[in-house]
């Protein structure tokens, strides 16, 4: 039986340049991993807490030496000795104990999801199993990438379009692997395109170019055309995905386009979407509307739902009572999902399984702020999910992730399966 010798935390830091924790879990056996927790921008209000330092003379209040203690002085004293079999569930319990809170706002949930993160992953190493099969043992499906290739909004200062994501999915794609060649394919043309139209390549938060355009309607137009100068087929081969990430620019109850100077209601941008998703078949949006505009979702639903999923990230943060109320409500028909809004692994898992029993989609997702850790490439497989959304092919950090996925495919060999169309139905 293997014992937990020691758990450490560090802080490090992030794509952006800010501080983040990591957590090593080593045993007694000398088995040692290490984990590390991701960062938004665009967060959700009701995300659990992400705890910093607020002492304005390290990194501008953003050091995270008061989480790194809480596992160093109180979560690591509790749980050294234990057995790594107890399992996760009782070790993710054990820290929502100690914290006491229903936000995480005592411990902080990067310390907790550090420290989640890093016994998966210890616990995987000391069972001789590749990450995705500590999920489970007979995982096979790969997913399609959403590969965020325009950014806009908080990811882009403000200097692009309102909308904050522009995704390409290749889904028409034989294999993961054969997907991953389109996007980045397609991502390579979209930048030649950009060249010749006179706009910038420089690139935002999540590796996607960063376009000074005039409406939120024209990344669309520029995507196709990309899509088909690379040589494949706008839709069948490869779809569009939006993550519009409306809470960021809703304001006394209506929602300012500032690239389309509009200032518009829940109503006007449902319209809106369903414009575009006539027009271009888009194959998702995500939080189209903003988080406590859950009278605007519920119409949308009902609205544009039977058209296209509709993701809800900031609107449901991961958290199960919210995606409870969502499901009840009939809300939207999908859920993102992110470790760091809930802050342990075994909740994340618990808000996948209700929403896979509901037969909603399911998302994985990174943070624009990240790390070349490649955790959740292995836990979309293992969670059976059949979408990952993990930024442009560009940036280590996001290409990290989809290259984790790749080993994956090639471990699986004939078992492993790609998602393709079966991913939106
Ligand atoms: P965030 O953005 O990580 O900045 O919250 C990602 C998203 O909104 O999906
Ligand atoms: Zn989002």
């Amino acid at each position: 039986m293997e014992k937990i010798k020691s758990v450490k935390a560090r802080e490090i830091l992030d794509s952006r340049g800010n501080p983040t924790v990591e957590v090593e879990i080593t045993l007694d056996s000398g088995i040692k991993a290490r984990s590390d927790v991701p960062s938004g921008a665009s967060t959700g209000t009701y995300e659990a807490l992400e705890l910093r330092d607020n002492d304005r003379k390290r990194y501008k209040g953003k050091g995270v030496l008061k989480a790194v203690e809480n596992v160093n002085n109180i979560i690591a004293p509790k749980i050294a000795g234990m057995s790594i079999e107890e399992g996760q569930e009782k070790f993710d319990e054990i820290m929502l104990n100690l914290d006491g809170t229903e936000n995480k706002s005592n411990l902080g949930a990067n310390a907790i999801l550090g420290v989640s993160m890093a016994i998966a992953r210890v616990s995987a190493m000391s069972l001789n199993l590749p990450l995705y099969k500590y999920f489970n043992r007979d995982a096979k499906i790969l997913p399609v990438p959403m590969m965020n290739i325009l950014n806009g909004g908080a990811h882009a200062n403000w200097q692009s379009t309102d909308f904050q994501e522009f995704m390409l999915v290749p889904w028409g794609a034989k294999n993961f692997a054969e997907s991953l060649r389109y996007g980045a394919e397609i991502y390579h043309e979209l930048k030649i395109l950009l060249k010749s139209k006179g706009f910038s390549t420089s690139v935002g938060d999540e590796g996607g170019f960063v376009v000074n355009v005039k409406s939120n309607e024209e990344p669309i137009k520029l995507i196709i055309n990309a899509i088909e100068n690379a040589g494949y087929e706008y839709y069948k081969d490869v779809g569009i995905s939006l993550d519009v990430a409306a809470s960021g620019f809703y304001k006394n109850g209506m929602y300012e386009l500032k690239t389309e100077n509009l200032n518009l209601s829940g109503d006007e941008m449902t319209e809106k979407y369903k414009g575009l998703v006539e027009k271009y078949k888009i194959l998702s949006v995500e939080d189209g509307l903003a988080e406590d505009d859950w009278e605007g979702w519920n119409k949308m639903n009902k609205e544009i739902g039977e058209k296209t999923m509709l993701i809800g990230d900031d609107l449901f943060v991961t958290n199960i009572k919210r995606l409870g109320r969502g499901i009840k409500e009939k809300s939207a028909n999908a859920v993102l999902i992110k470790l760091n809004q809930i802050g342990t692994v075994s909740e994340t898992i618990n808000a996948i399984n209700l929403a896979h029993k509901t037969k909603w989609n399911v998302v994985i997702s990174h943070r624009s702020g990240e790390t070349c850790d490649s955790f959740i490439a292995d836990f979309c497989v293992g969670m059976n999910s059949k979408l990952i959304k993990t930024g442009a092919p560009c940036r280590s950090e996001r290409v990290e992730k989809y290259n984790q996925l790749l080993r994956i495919e090639e471990e699986m060999g004939n078992k492993g399966k790609f998602a393709g169309k079966e991913a939106f139905k």
